[in-house]
């Protein structure tokens, strides 16, 4: 069975793109892969972080993996903290990527572009550790939203070029990005990506928004005055993101068929069809959030990932280390 992997790094609450981008992806997938998904919380710590409220989103984002319908029994699932050997691969990789690749980060770049200060070590180094991420587990596909798609690059460079030169130590996979919803767009600014670090607060949907508040965010997106209901990013940026969240959030309906439907009607009634869409996939998944932070399923769906991703991550960094020539005996 092919295997794949991927992280959320939830530096604050989970939202709609990560769940259209990725973890939704992660329980289809579930089944067909040998799945690992995991809680960066070393990458959270990139960024100033306040102890109570790491703690709380940590928490919450594996009652949301788990609400959102991953099952400890067909996937591994653990925080990347209950695996030493993250930081530790995640050092020599670091050893092992140039300056010159992590300079060409964009994320990186883009904070440095806004004139933010006081940018940590880690902040720069991150995508070496992500490679660490990865290649501890050697899997197949890493499923990822089109932002994390130049990381996986840069992870199959390293891992490329490690194999060069130890012999061959790591497979190199390949990044699997979903055809629509790869890159939800911010409500209120539809050029922009719909993120957590939304300071107005109105772009971003999180998952355990209260459902009037969502609906309330989709009714006051940023559309156009073209008054079609059309896909065309270029021109309709606001309109074409809400059709990505409908079609995704409906078994990827065709656009062709969603711009039939409303075809003459006005973009109230299409706004009220997303609004419809997303509030009743935010209603299960609270529904059943609420069972999980009743349940002592976190703590043991924890303890058995790490578990099971600590047999794997031991074998490969031991394999490692004695090929670079670290290890005396
Ligand atoms: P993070 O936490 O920023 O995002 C988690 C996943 O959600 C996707 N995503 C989106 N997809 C569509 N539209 C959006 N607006 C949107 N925003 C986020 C991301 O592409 C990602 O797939 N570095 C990673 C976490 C990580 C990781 C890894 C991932 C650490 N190690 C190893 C894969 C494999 C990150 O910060 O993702």
């Amino acid at each position: 069975m092919a295997r794949m992997l991927s992280g959320i790094k939830p530096t604050g609450q989970l939202h709609l793109g990560n769940y259209i981008g990725a973890l939704k992806h992660f329980v289809e997938y579930q089944d067909e892969y040998d799945m690992f998904t995991f809680i960066a919380n070393l990458h959270c710590i990139t960024v100033p972080q306040d102890p109570q409220e790491l703690q709380k989103n940590l928490h919450d984002c594996v009652a949301l993996y788990l609400a959102c319908g991953l099952d400890p029994k067909r996937s591994t699932i653990f925080l990347q903290t209950d695996v030493k050997e993250h930081a530790q691969l995640g050092y020599i990789m670091c050893c092992h990527t140039y300056m010159g690749e992590l300079n060409r980060m964009t994320q990186f770049k883009d904070k440095q572009a806004k004139g933010e200060t006081n940018l940590s070590g880690g902040l720069y180094t991150y995508p070496a550790l992500m490679a660490a991420d990865i290649l501890l587990y050697d899997p197949d596909y890493v499923p990822v939203g089109e932002d994390q798609k130049q990381h996986v690059e840069l992870t199959r460079d390293v891992a490329e070029r490690m194999n060069h030169r130890y012999g061959d130590l790591f497979k190199v996979p390949e990044p699997l990005i979903a055809k629509v919803g790869a890159r939800i767009m911010s409500l209120s600014d539809p050029d922009r990506k719909m993120s957590k670090s939304d300071e107005t607060n109105k772009g971003c949907i999180y998952l355990l928004d209260p459902l009037n508040a969502a609906r309330k965010k989709i009714m006051s997106a940023k559309t156009d005055s073209l008054g079609v209901v059309h896909y065309d990013p270029e021109n309709q940026p606001g309109i074409s993101n809400l059709m990505q969240i409908l079609s995704s959030l409906s078994n990827d309906r065709p656009f062709a068929e969603i711009e039939q439907e409303f075809a003459g009607k006005g973009y109230g009634d299409f706004k009220r069809a997303v609004a419809d869409a997303v509030c009743a996939t935010l209603e299960q998944i609270q529904n059943r959030y609420a069972e999980i932070c009743a349940s002592d399923l976190i703590e043991t769906t924890l303890k058995e990932g790490a578990e099971r991703a600590s047999v794997l991550a031991a074998e490969k960094l031991s394999k490692v280390q004695k090929a670079i020539g670290m290890e005396i005996l």
